[in-house]
């Protein structure tokens, strides 16, 4: 980690037990029922690997991929599919993992697209949460931590694809984005 460009806001440490909690609750909820969890690429890959190893009941899994920023720190509200799911989800308990829920505009596009597929369920986890900056009335069933409005990378979120190797959750000195703003204008 490089430290002169983020500063660690939660440690391994504390993302580890947050996700042996969430797991445990996870758990609780669906066992002896049939369960999917569909994660959200890129973000979520590293908070979905971790969340199942927690989850003891038997579970599948799928991915979905969706565009969110690009290179900007500011959500542009549109969300495109990228790669769809490989199975069908009707009649399906399904959970959808996040990396983050900012305005929730990507996760309550993706719900309503499921929705219409016609699963059993539909329930929400994610690892951040920034509630100060909802744009829709969207919660999540499951959530890690509530964060203010920083701009967040590490442990699966990017910047301009950068730092998703990072195992703490960091936010992003404001002085590496603004560099990066101003070459892009
Ligand atoms: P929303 O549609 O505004 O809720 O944004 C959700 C998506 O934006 C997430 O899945 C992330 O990929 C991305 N995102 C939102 N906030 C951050 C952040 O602080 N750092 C990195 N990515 C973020
Ligand atoms: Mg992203």
């Amino acid at each position: 980690m490089n430290l002169q460009e983020v500063d660690i806001l939660i440690t391994a440490e504390e993302i580890k037990a947050k996700v042996q909690e969430l797991g445990r609750l996870v758990a609780e909820d669906y066992r002896g029922r049939d369960l999917l969890v569909i994660g959200i690429l890129k973000g979520a890959f590293m908070f979905m690997a971790d969340l199942i190893r927690e989850i003891d009941t038997p579970l599948e899994i799928d991915f979905m991929a969706v565009s969110s920023y690009g290179a900007s720190t500011v959500s542009s509200g549109e969300v495109k599919i990228i790669k769809d799911l490989d199975y069908s989800i009707k009649g399906r308990n399904i959970l959808i993992v996040e990396d983050i829920i900012d305005t929730g505009l990507t996760v309550k596009y993706i719900s309503s697209i499921l929705h219409k597929r016609e699963p059993a369920s539909i329930k929400i986890c994610c690892m951040l949460d920034k509630p100060h900056r909802r744009k829709t009335d969207i919660k999540a069933d499951f959530s890690g931590f509530s964060v203010d409005d920083r701009f967040i990378v590490g442990y699966g979120l990017d910047y301009a694809e950068k730092y998703r190797e990072y195992p703490a959750i960091c936010e992003l000195k404001a002085s590496v984005h603004q560099k990066q703003e101003d070459r892009d204008e």
